[in-house]
C-alpha cells in the first residue's frame, strides 16, 4: 500500500509544510525551485505509485490508451480495464479494425463512453494518416479525437520523454498548494511559468509522474487547492444525470442483437420522454443504430 505521507502527521508532512511557507516569498527564487524539485523527487522515490503498469512501458499505443482512460476514471479502475483493453486490442491496427460495438463492450465499467469511440478514431487516424506512428508533437496530437492539450502533452512526456510544459489537474494542485497558499484565485497563466522553470528536462517522464502522484496525495489530505483555480470545474453528479441513463442504455445493449424502444423504456424506468431524447442523442452521436426491431450498438 502507498503510505500517505501527507495525511499522516509524519516528518514528510512537516517537511512539505515548512517548505510551502518558504515559497511565500515573491518572486519565487531559483533556490526555491531547486528545493521544490528535490522535495518532489524525494516524495516520489518514497511514496510514488511505481506499480502502475503504464509506467513500465514507453509503447505509444499503451501510453495513449492509459492517458485517455485516466482522464476521467480513477486509477484503480483503470488498472483493471487497461489490461483487458490491451489484451482485446493489442495495438493501433487491432483497435482501428475492431467494430465499434466491441470497443464499447470492453469499455464497460469505465464511464464516459465517448472516450471509447474517440480512442478508436485516434487509432484509425494514426494507422491511416500517420503510418501507425504517434506524432511526437503535442500541437498535432491535441487535435486528435478525445485528446486535448493536457493529454497530448502527457502522451509526449510519458511515451517520448519530451520536455513539454503542461498543466493538468494534479499538477495544478501541487503548484497552487506550494506557490500560491494565500491567493484567492490563481490562473493557469500564473502557474505555467513555474511549471516551465521547475521542469526536470533530463527526465520529464519521472518528473511528471512525481507531480501527478503528489497532486493525487494532496487531494486526499488538504482542502482542494484547485478550488482557487480559474480553470476549476467540479464533475457533475452522476446520480440522476443523463450520463447515468446513457451509460445504462449502452450497457444493456452490449451483447444484444437489438432491443425495442418499449423494452428499453421498461428497463430504464425513467420519464419516457427523457429516455427517448437520450436515445435520439445516442443515435446522432453514432453510438446506436436503429434497426428493424429496435436499437443496437453501432458497428
Ligand atoms: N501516470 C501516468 N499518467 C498518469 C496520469 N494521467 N494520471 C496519474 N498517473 C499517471
Amino acid at each position: 500500500m502507498i503510505q500517505s505521507s501527507l495525511t499522516m502527521k509524519s516528518s514528510t508532512q512537516t517537511h512539505l509544510d515548512l517548505f510551502r511557507l518558504s515559497c511565500l516569498r515573491n518572486p519565487v527564487t531559483d533556490e526555491a525551485i531547486t528545493e521544490f524539485q528535490m522535495r518532489i523527487l524525494t516524495f516520489y522515490e518514497r511514496h510514488g505509485r511505481h506499480d502502475m503498469l503504464w509506467r513500465h512501458t514507453d509503447d505509444p499505443y499503451r501510453i495513449l490508451v492509459s492517458e485517455i482512460m485516466l482522464q476521467q476514471t480513477q486509477v484503480e479502475r483503470v488498472a483493471v480495464k487497461y489490461l483487458e483493453f490491451i489484451a482485446a486490442f493489442p495495438d493501433f491496427a487491432a483497435l482501428a479494425r475492431a467494430p465499434q460495438c466491441d470497443v464499447i463492450a470492453v469499455w464497460q465499467g469505465m464511464g464516459y463512453n465517448r472516450r471509447a469511440i474517440a480512442l478508436k478514431k485516434c487509432a484509425e487516424k494514426i494507422v491511416n494518416d500517420y503510418g501507425g506512428m504517434v506524432p511526437r508533437d503535442p500541437e498535432v496530437l491535441a487535435i486528435f479525437p478525445g485528446i486535448g492539450p493536457a493529454t497530448a502533452s502527457s502522451i509526449c512526456a510519458f511515451a517520448f520523454n519530451l520536455p513539454v510544459v503542461f498543466i493538468e489537474t494534479n499538477i495544478r494542485r501541487v503548484f497552487i498548494h506550494f506557490f500560491f497558499p494565500d491567493a484567492e484565485t490563481v490562473t493557469d497563466k500564473e502557474v505555467l511559468p513555474l511549471v516551465e522553470r521547475a521542469l526536470d528536462r533530463e527526465n520529464p517522464r519521472v518528473w511528471y509522474w512525481a507531480l501527478m502522484d503528489l497532486g493525487a496525495e494532496l487531494k486526499k489530505s488538504v482542502p482542494n487547492p484547485n478550488r482557487k483555480s480559474t480553470a476549476y470545474t467540479k464533475q457533475a453528479p452522476f446520480e440522476g444525470s443523463d450520463r447515468r441513463i446513457r451509460g445504462m442504455i449502452l450497457k444493456m445493449l452490449v451483447g444484444q442483437h437489438q432491443l425495442s424502444e418499449k423494452k428499453i423504456l421498461e428497463l430504464v424506468n425513467e420519464d419516457p420522454e427523457r429516455v427517448r431524447r437520450i436515445l435520439t442523442g445516442l443515435e446522432k452521436e453514432r453510438f446506436l443504430r436503429k434497426g428493424r426491431t429496435g436499437y443496437q450498438l453501432a458497428e
